[in-house]
């Protein structure tokens, strides 16, 4: 596997995966078109996500850089300007949506908005085992989004993914350089996990 960002692998207090370790959220794409094959195994391993039911209420709108122009600087254009300023670098961007009633009987589906996440987390570890990173974005206009790419009602816009080959931090402005290379950090493991009963 490819270890494109070796310092920035979490420094987990227990053992974890690799490729758990790998991931991580970056700013700096360098803008390069993925690699051949990628974009299906991202796609392939969001299919293979666990999903309640195995309703997969998951869709994506995908759009290249290099392939798509111009849904690529319409997808950019749904961002938060401050998502702006760096996903326009990636080499794919994308818009996760969940459906959120069943198929088969028009029941609202509770779990649409996990089962989509745990779709897209499966892409970012995949993008991690491919030397890419991922970095989702909840900074964008739905409304706008909804309109750009005329997602049906019944159908609801997620987050924006920015996804590709990871550039220098220095590449980035001066502020967004220091949180690239800032230390991660994460909540200790006992003020989320409570054994036996909800901790108050
Ligand atoms: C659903 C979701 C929404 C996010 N929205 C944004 C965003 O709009 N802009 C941004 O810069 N980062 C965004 N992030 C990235 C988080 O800030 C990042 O995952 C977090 O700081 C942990 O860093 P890491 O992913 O490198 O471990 C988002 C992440 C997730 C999962």
């Amino acid at each position: 596997m490819p270890d494109t960002t070796p310092d920035r692998a979490a420094p987990a207090a227990h053992p974890i995966a690799p490729l758990v370790a790998q991931r991580w959220s970056p700013r700096s794409f360098t803008g390069a078109a993925l690699p051949p094959g990628a974009l299906e195994s991202l796609l392939e391993a969001a299919r293979w996500a666990a999903s309640s039911n195995n309703l997969q209420p998951w869709h994506y709108i995908v759009a290249r850089r290099d392939q798509d122009a111009a849904a690529f600087e319409r997808l950019v254009g749904v961002l938060s300007p401050n998502n702006q300023t760096w996903a326009r670098n990636a080499g794919v961007l994308m818009l996760s949506v969940a459906r959120l009633t069943n198929p088969n009987n028009g029941n609202p589906m509770r779990h649409a908005l996990h089962d989509t996440g745990a779709a897209s987390a499966q892409m970012a570890l995949q993008a991690a085992a491919l030397g890419l990173q991922a970095h989702q974005m909840a900074g964008f206009d739905a409304a706008a989004a909804r309109a750009a790419f005329g997602i049906p009602e019944g159908f609801e816009p997620v987050a924006a993914i920015a996804i590709g080959e990871v550039g220098p931090p220095e590449a980035l402005p001066e502020v967004l350089a220091q949180r690239e290379t800032a230390p991660r950090q994460r909540r200790a493991i006992e003020e989320f996990a409570f054994f036996g009963g909800w901790k108050a």
